[in-house]
């Protein structure tokens, strides 16, 4: 049977990954493959309860930390690694660097509690003590914080997240630069700003040379 493979997208609010997920499903179907499409905090009925309070009810950082990895857990045991077992790609929409650049960098919670939850809920009995579940690769969408703000400004009405200064949205990139020094191999990082169609065939070059998606793969979203 293919193997699975966790695949997460992070960067700031305004990077634009949502047009760039929907085109790496058509690709993946394109295959064969069987996709799934979800999102953090999320993905499931109890952690959509939890994303609603996140995002919309005020909080300290470690109550907020305890519900997006609360989110996390039920996610991960009831939708991502089931997914995995069958051999699915799974496509997720931000995953624990969210919670290390918002949380983290964002809000300046303590990395080394991140550190611990992040050790307590990865750890699923899929894993058998070994490691802890982490994506096979993260796109990091990269981009400056001012023109994330320019990109947002016209949006809907914010989140408690969406509504924060341009100096908070530094911070939360700064987190996901310490995640990606740490983790070179995992993350692939894109240049955000750029047209849409460059920051495609920039993704797209990613997946080919891991050997996930072949070279003509390379048509997806600039198309539409
Ligand atoms: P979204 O708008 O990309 O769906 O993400 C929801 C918001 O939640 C976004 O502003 C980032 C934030 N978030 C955290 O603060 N911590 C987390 O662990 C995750 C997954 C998201």
């Amino acid at each position: 049977m293919t193997p699975g493979l966790f695949i997460s997208f992070e960067g700031i609010d305004g990077a634009g990954k949502s047009t760039h997920i929907a085109g790496l499903a058509e690709a993946f179907k394109g295959q064969g493959r069987t996709v799934t499409l979800t999102r953090e905090p999320g993905g499931t009925p109890l952690a959509e309860k939890l994303r609603a309070m996140v995002l919309g009810d005020a909080m300290d950082p470690l109550t907020e930390s305890l519900l997006v990895f609360a989110a996390r857990r039920d996610h991960l045991l009831t939708v991502i690694e089931p997914a995995l077992a069958r051999g699915d790609v799974v496509l997720c929409d931000r995953f624990t660097d969210a919670t290390f650049a918002y949380q983290g960098g964002g809000r300046g919670f303590d990395l080394q509690t991140l550190a611990t939850l992040e050790r307590w809920v990865q750890a699923t009995p899929a894993m058998r003590g070994e490691s802890i579940r982490q994506p096979d690769l993260t796109v990091w969408f990269d981009l400056p914080a001012e023109t994330a703000a320019a990109r947002l400004a016209d949006a809907r009405a914010p989140d408690r997240f969406e509504a924060q200064p341009v100096a908070f949205f530094r911070a939360v990139a700064a987190g996901y630069a310490a995640r990606a020094e740490a983790e070179p191999r995992r993350f692939a990082r894109i240049n955000a700003d750029q047209p849409r169609e460059r920051v495609w065939a920039a993704i797209a070059a990613e997946f080919v040379q891991r050997g996930w998606l072949p070279a003509p793969a390379a048509s997806g979203p600039s198309a539409t």
